[in-house]
């Protein structure tokens, strides 16, 4: 097999085009309904850059999901993509502290280290030697073709393009393949990376045969496309760590009342529901919504004409509300770095072991078992 075909590479550039983004939808709600069914079907794998603390955003984006999953009997992995960090930034900042934080943050939503695996990808070393088969396995014009990975050199406000930028769509697909897992939760800027991990596990098969008759070496990741409405940051702008517009999940009570005593709103004075016309008032509803107090029009009925202020008051109370437990456990989790470390060290120790036999499945396939 040669790599000249441009199928796979159109594949990836529409990823995320109209149609194909409704048939990824289509297919997310088909498995939706058979992860209820059949819950020991899949693998759960999801990964997170530590590159600050983890807030509201990724709360309701995906994290929120991960004890859904972990509780209906899904094997659920939980990557910390540390290696992702020197991908998206010249500096590291405290990773150390920021990958325990990230532990903690994960335990504190009702992770539970018993069942789910919580591990870093740079200690998994077999992992990031896919890279070597999967490199070869991709072109470079597919590879300068990802959406994403345009996006992202396009944020970088005119840093060049690093090798391990534009093949960081290839490490993820190790990530991603390593652990054998079929199921993976992202929003659609990630599709087209799911894309190629799939093109590659394909392509492996295609060059190397099957290392037993009709088992894959690799099964076929597929995409669960996150449900939950995009929040703005408290000044209406797309929420971000950098822009400070976030509330963290570690924050004290007070902290997320002085934020969102600040948080962007209109001269309005009577509160409606109306995401196109008010959006920054109407992401306060959302958010209230969100953490229990009712949809985001009854909210907005009850608030009236109480302005503003009612508004943020109510948002405070419903936030602070819902995160309290989260927050309880956070700060009992965070004072015991021992056992976060330790939660990592076995996590890793589980996923070097799934690595291992990959890699092992791989060499066989590749007739470099010797
Ligand atoms: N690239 C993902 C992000 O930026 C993080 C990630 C790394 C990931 N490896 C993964 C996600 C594997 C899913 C599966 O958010």
């Amino acid at each position: 097999m040669t790599l000249t075909s441009t199928a796979g590479e159109d594949a990836l550039a529409n990823a995320t085009n109209e149609a194909s983004l409704a048939r990824s939808i289509a297919r997310s709600q088909e498995i939706r309904a058979d992860l209820v069914v059949n819950p020991g079907r899949y693998r759960m794998l999801t990964g997170v850059r530590p590159t600050g603390h983890m807030h509201l955003g990724h709360y309701f984006g995906t994290m929120h999901s991960w004890k859904t999953i972990q509780d209906m009997g899904i094997d659920t992995w939980i990557l910390v993509a540390d290696y992702q960090v020197i991908t998206d930034r010249d500096a590291l900042g405290p990773l150390r502290e920021r990958v325990l934080s990230l532990v903690a943050d994960t335990l504190a939503v009702g992770v539970d280290p018993q069942r789910s695996t919580v591990f870093a990808h740079s200690a998994v070393p077999a992992a990031n030697q896919l890279m070597l088969p999967f490199l070869s396995l991709v072109t470079e014009a597919e590879l300068h073709r990802n959406p994403t990975v345009k996006a992202e050199l396009e944020a970088t406000d005119g840093r060049a393009m690093s090798g391990l930028l534009l093949t960081y769509p290839v490490h993820q697909a190790a990530d991603i393949l390593f652990c054998q897992a079929n199921l993976v939760p992202v929003g659609k800027d990630q599709l087209p990376h799911l894309e190629q991990a799939r093109l590659i596990a394909q392509r492996f098969d295609k060059r190397y045969g099957r290392a037993v008759k009709d088992h894959p070496v690799f099964r076929r990741p597929e995409a669960l496309l996150s449900e939950a409405p995009l929040l703005l940051g408290l000044d209406g702008e797309k929420m971000s760590k950098s822009r400070r517009n976030t509330i963290e999940l570690r924050m004290s009570a007070d902290e997320t009342a002085r934020l969102l005593r600040k948080a962007k709103t209109d001269s309005e004075r009577v509160i409606t529901y109306n995401p196109a016309d008010r959006p920054e008032v109407s992401n306060l509803l959302m958010l209230a919504s969100l953490c229990g107090a009712g949809t985001p029009r009854e909210i907005a009925e009850r608030v009236g004409d109480g302005g503003a202020g009612t508004l943020k008051k109510v948002t405070t109370e419903a936030v602070n509300e819902f995160l309290a437990p989260v927050r309880a456990r956070r700060t009992e989790l965070a004072a015991n770095e021992d056992y976060l470390v330790e939660v990592l060290h076995a996590g890793n120790e589980r996923a070097r072991e799934v690595a291992g036999q990959t890699l092992d499945a791989v060499r066989a396939a590749m007739h470099m078992n010797y």
